[in-house]
């Protein structure tokens, strides 16, 4: 659904009275394009005395064509994205650190800009001491996302030692306009967890424009919304999408895959057979599955009280139970292959809870719940497992939401607007990358820092 106010506040004298009324004013976020610079200006990249990932992030910067500084920048300067590695942070008197390189640049970021800082995750810290600061990181990069507005966002991410290598594909999707509406996230970075992944010791390479060249792609509830989207942008970066839905949307799920050369297999993922015929039509046609995205969910909002046995049943085998289900056969009949990914679709929902939502939420914060205790399982088996939590996006279900609750949803965020589905389906494509092999166990917002549950 078309965002009005946004549309208003973006004419001169939509500009003008807004600013002058205090009114939010969303800008128009840069979205990614094919064929376009990854990221798009100047980067400055500063660190802390004794970082350890200044070095591991120019050369990813270098290597997706961004002009890289890294000197005392001049006065009339701008950049498009300010990286600082912090893990030379060992006190939180060296915190200061972080204050000096920031405090001369922050307001000559650019819109649309990117905000960077690099950590060690406190629990791989030397000491408590150490692990204090690397912590305190959360909350000023948190802060700097509510500061910086006009499309900016900020993240940390902490890269644990001995995993310096694996920060390429997360380096890549923060710095650039894939992230638009995903701030304010804490994202861990471990050691590859598959000898198959694309680096000097396999062997192996990535083309980064088509990363899931020769890869199969499952996504449920892929016949409309946001597993469209999905099933578009890992299509984009080269996977054989295999579509799910049920057989009532078959002519919706068929025009999808249809277009992007990918495959229909329609079925109700709560049917006890489902996990099985998912298993032998991904075995039998594809010789297996590198991506499997649990994107299928539903809605049906009541307070508990009123809430029947079927409402809660039906969202809770929907949205938690079956991806289960489905998961447990793949990984028994050894259908997922080496350096494999699974994403669940979780909500902020699931995080912040939601009046008339029990059922939801319960299902949402269960999706947490499998990528926590699924990632070490996971682990041993060469594969990933994560999940998005997408806070209000702009699909048939919120067009469907009285105004007054849409709108709060739109504006409630530090991008004051909506996200598209194409934010979920593109972080969803930078866990699902081949080089994400050290991306395991994380629940990312995709939100636009929203308030609810922050
Ligand atoms: N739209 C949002 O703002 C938002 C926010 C947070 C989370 N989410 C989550 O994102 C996911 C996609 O949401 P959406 O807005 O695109 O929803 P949607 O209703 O537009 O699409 C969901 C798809 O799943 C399919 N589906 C439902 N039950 C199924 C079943 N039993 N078997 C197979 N397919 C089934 C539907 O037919 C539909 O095509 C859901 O998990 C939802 O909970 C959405």
């Amino acid at each position: 659904m078309a965002d009005r106010y946004q549309q208003l506040v973006n004419t001169p004298i939509g500009r003008i009275v807004s600013k002058q009324v205090g009114l939010p004013s969303p800008v128009k976020l840069e979205r990614y394009e094919p064929g376009q610079p990854l990221i798009s200006g100047p980067v400055l990249v500063g660190a802390a005395r004794g970082g350890r990932l200044k070095d591991a992030a120019e050369s990813v910067l270098r290597e997706a064509d961004a002009e890289v500084f890294s000197g005392i920048p001049g006065v009339d300067e701008t950049f498009k994205a300010l990286v600082f590695d912090a893990t030379g942070i060992t006190s939180s008197e060296e915190l200061r650190e972080a204050w000096s390189f920031f405090h001369p640049v922050i307001r000559s970021v650019r819109r649309s800009g990117r905000v960077i800082v690099l950590g060690t995750p406190p629990s791989d810290a030397s000491n408590p001491v150490e692990a204090v600061a690397q912590r305190a990181l959360e909350g000023l990069v948190r802060s700097l996302g509510k500061e910086v507005r006009r499309g900016v966002t900020a993240q940390l991410l902490y890269v644990a030692p001995k995993a310096e290598d694996q920060l390429a594909s997360t380096l890549r999707f923060f710095a650039s306009p894939k992230s638009a509406y995903v701030s304010g996230q804490v994202v861990r970075i471990g050691p590859a967890v598959s000898k198959a992944v694309p680096g000097p010791d396999s062997g192996l390479t990535i083309d980064w424009e088509r990363p899931l060249d020769g890869k199969v792609a499952l996504v449920t509830g892929a016949a409309r919304g946001i597993g469209a989207a999905i099933a578009e942008v890992l299509a984009r970066d080269g996977a054989h999408v295999v579509g799910v839905d049920v057989p009532s949307q078959s002519s919706e799920l068929d025009a999808v895959t249809g277009r992007l050369g990918g495959s229909s297999l329609l079925l109700d993922i709560t049917a006890p057979d489902a996990p099985a015929a998912i298993a032998s039509g991904l075995k039998d046609e594809h010789g297996g599955v590198d991506v499997v995205v649990h994107n299928a969910g539903v809605t049906r909002d009541k307070t508990l009280g009123r809430m029947s046995e079927d409402l809660w049943d039906l969202v809770l085998s929907i949205n938690v139970i079956a991806p289960q289900r489905i998961d447990e056969e793949l990984f028994e009949q050894g259908v997922v292959r080496d350096n494999g990914r699974v994403v669940g679709v979780s909500s902020i929902s699931g995080i912040a809870g939601n009046a008339g939502q029990t059922n939801y939420s319960t299902s949402k914060a269960g999706v947490i719940g499998m990528v926590e205790a699924w990632a070490p399982e996971l682990a041993k088996r060469g594969g990933t497992i994560n999940a998005v939590a997408p806070g209000f996006i702009e699909t048939a279900m919120t067009a469907a939401m009285p105004i007054t609750i849409r709108e709060a949803g739109r504006r409630m965020n530090s991008m004051a607007q909506g996200g598209l589905p194409v934010d979920v389906a593109e972080t969803i494509a930078w866990m699902a990358n081949p080089a994400s092999a050290g991306v395991t166990g994380n629940v990312i917002r995709v939100c636009g820092q929203s308030l609810l549950g922050a």
